[in-house]
């Protein structure tokens, strides 16, 4: 199996860790040997209930016993996306209520970043420095590592960079500017929060210059950070939020929601001018409403924060110089990428999962389902430092 992995699937790296799935349930995933492993990745924040978690996988059977694909995306009314759409709006601040679904993450992006050009018929996006929003080439345009891109411009013109957390930089945020897009907590570039206000400043340039500010929530959303969106911790409401991830607990989804008042701009003029095929699946929807109702009507969110606490008071090393993020998307800052290496490699055989991060390679990733015990908690964290304690100065 291995052996064809390698041959006839395309590889992103040429290191895949290539372990070999044989099943997955709760917060284990079991390799082909039936190694049981405990996962403090999910999926890279995707598994936001764990793995194969009963409420997803009913609503997924009972929508297959009903239809698959029916019809592209927005023409026909389907009760599981409809049922959705709703719920997100009543668990989102004012004016956010209309929500346009997609594949992925990155696909979210692109709409986001369409709106905000045909809302204020301008051209320039800004983004910041250090910043991921996917792989697309728009997404990639706003990618803020030069690094990882180089290689396929000409990218997106008319796109500038901040610097995130840096207030003297709003002032590039000009009449120009058709949107400023920003992760709420920045992921690849190692777990940055904002800090004093910032997103709320942020806002208020952007309305003094007639732009819309755009936040992702692709990896902090659907209840990571104790909220159900990063942004309701930081005083700031954005124009467009993006999400996707943990929004389908476990299956491929992405969205993005703004007012009807601006959402409704995609309709006309011209018309047609975002669409999809497969956005909006039925069966995604039913993932996504059941992984909904299951984190706003359990104590999930506000047990995340709980659960961090457990985890910084269980973490304490020489090699681990910082703990950076919130609730449930923590980073260990290591004291050098060697060790950082060392501990994730060094946990999968010890049977935990952990990972990198995009662009710091100091960071090692502790993005566990939201539904993890604190048993399982205190199991893991034995294993780092059991690991952590093998490695010699
Ligand atoms: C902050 C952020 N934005 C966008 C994306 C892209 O999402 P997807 O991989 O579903 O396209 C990711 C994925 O890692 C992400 O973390």
């Amino acid at each position: 199996m291995k052996e064809d992995f390698f041959t006839y699937q395309a590889q992103t790296t040429p290191h895949p860790l290539a372990m070999e799935i044989s099943h997955a349930d709760g917060s284990y995933i079991y390799d082909t040997n039936n190694k049981a492993y405990l996962d403090f990745v999910a999926g890279v924040s995707a598994c936001s209930l764990g793995h194969k978690h009963p409420r997803v996988v009913n609503a997924i059977k009972a929508q297959l016993d009903k239809y698959l694909h029916v019809m592209v995306y927005g023409e026909y009314v389907q009760k599981t996306a409809v049922e959705f759409t709703k719920l997100l709006a009543s668990q989102l601040p004012n004016p956010l209520e209309k929500t346009y679904l997609t594949n992925s993450g990155t696909e979210a992006i692109e709409g986001a970043m369409k709106l905000a050009k045909r809302v204020t018929g301008r051209s320039e996006l800004i983004a910041a420095k250090h910043a991921y929003h996917g792989n697309t080439q728009g997404a990639m345009s706003i990618m803020g590592f030069e690094e990882r891109k180089s290689a396929f411009r000409p990218l997106l013109p008319a796109i500038n960079f901040i610097e995130f957390n840096n207030e003297a930089d709003l002032a590039k945020i000009t009449t120009k500017t058709a949107g400023v897009i920003l992760e709420t907590i920045q992921g690849g570039a190692g777990f940055i929060e904002p800090k004093n206000d910032y997103l709320k400043k942020v806002k208020q340039r952007c309305e003094e210059v007639g732009a819309l500010l755009i936040l992702d929530e692709i990896q902090p959303g659907f209840g990571r950070t104790g909220k159900l969106f990063g942004f309701q911790n930081y005083n700031s409401v954005p124009d467009i939020v993006v999400m996707g991830k943990g929004m389908g607990g476990g299956m491929p989804v992405g969205a993005f929601t703004a007012s009807a008042e601006l959402m409704d701009s995609l309709q006309d003029q011209p018309k047609l001018g975002h669409i999809t095929t497969f956005g909006g699946h039925p069966v995604i929807a039913a993932a996504c409403l059941a992984t909904l109702r299951e984190i706003t009507e359990s104590d999930l969110m506000p047990k995340t924060l709980e659960k961090e606490k457990l985890f910084r008071s269980l973490l304490h090393h020489k090699y681990i110089d910082e703990i950076r993020g919130k609730g449930l998307m923590l980073s260990l800052i290591m004291k050098n990428s060697a060790i950082a290496n060392r501990i994730i490699l060094g946990c999968q055989e010890e049977g935990l999962i952990l990972f990198w991060l995009l662009f710091e390679p100091k960071a090692v990733r502790i993005t566990p389902p939201l539904t993890i015990s604190s048993a399982e908690i205190r199991q893991g964290c034995a294993i780092i430092m059991k690991v952590l304690n093998t490695i010699e100065d």
